[in-house]
């Protein structure tokens, strides 16, 4: 039993939202590494700050260098000793991506609850990880909030084909000698959305077709104030 309570603040949502002129949401950008959704988030990001909504993009690579960083940058840049930093730092093991997509799960929630839209883009390869994040807001303390799943559908062999940080390389070189990557889509499972509220097909859609495609989402289920 823990002793702490939940605490309900005096300024409703409504309030925030009447402010804001919008309702805040979560858009869950996932799909395999270099499936393109930090781009289409960004792009998405963009589009929504230039038309007067608030937005906020998260991003993967970004969150893992500061919130959710690994034991070596949080030595390198905390001074954290060996045991501190495996305690508190995140690799790509399946506990270390779970605790990294709860994290993301709840400060998306955060920033959806003061009325933004949050704009996430992780992996988030574990679908049970996802549907927890998709929990949470359905069960948010102060009102259900929006959790909109937005598929980027990219096949792996165009990802790895694109390969931009040259990690799908490394990977495959790892395979047959014994060690493994634990690199998502070669050598540890990337299990897709069964039912997102949104598929990206980025090898035949542009980047302003997805936008497109998100933005006449929100626009039907009222979200765009
Ligand atoms: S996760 O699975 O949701 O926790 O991953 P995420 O926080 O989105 O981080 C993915 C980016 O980290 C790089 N990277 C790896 N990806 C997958 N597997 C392994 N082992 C790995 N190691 C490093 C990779 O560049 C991902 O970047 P994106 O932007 O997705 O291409």
């Amino acid at each position: 039993m823990s002793n702490i309570f939940f605490h309900t603040g005096t300024v409703a949502r409504e309030e925030r939202s009447k402010l804001l002129k919008q309702t805040g949401a979560t858009l869950w950008f996932t799909g395999l590494s270099g499936s393109g959704k930090s781009t289409l988030a960004m792009a998405l990001e963009q589009v929504l700050i230039q038309r007067g909504h608030a937005a906020y993009a998260l991003d993967g690579d970004n969150v893992r260098l500061g919130l959710n960083a690994g034991p070596k940058i949080l030595a390198d840049t905390r001074g954290y000793g060996e045991e501190q930093a495996q305690r508190f730092g995140l690799g790509f093991s399946a506990a270390d991506r779970e605790e990294n997509v709860r994290r993301i799960g709840e400060v998306a929630k955060l920033f959806a609850d003061a009325g933004l839209f949050a704009l996430t883009s992780f992996i988030s390869p574990y679908r049970k990880d996802r549907d927890a994040a998709r929990k949470a807001h359905e069960q948010n303390k102060t009102g259900a909030i929006p959790f909109i799943e937005v598929y980027v559908n990219t096949p792996i062999e165009t990802c790895e084909q694109r390969d931009p940080k040259g990690l799908y390389k490394q990977a495959r070189a790892t395979v047959g000698t014994g060690k493994s990557a634990g690199f998502t889509g070669i050598d540890d499972p990337y299990e897709p959305p069964v039912e997102p509220e949104l598929t990206f097909d980025a090898t035949a859609q542009t980047v302003e077709q997805g936008v497109a495609l998100v933005l006449k989402y929100l626009e039907e289920k009222g979200l765009l104030g």
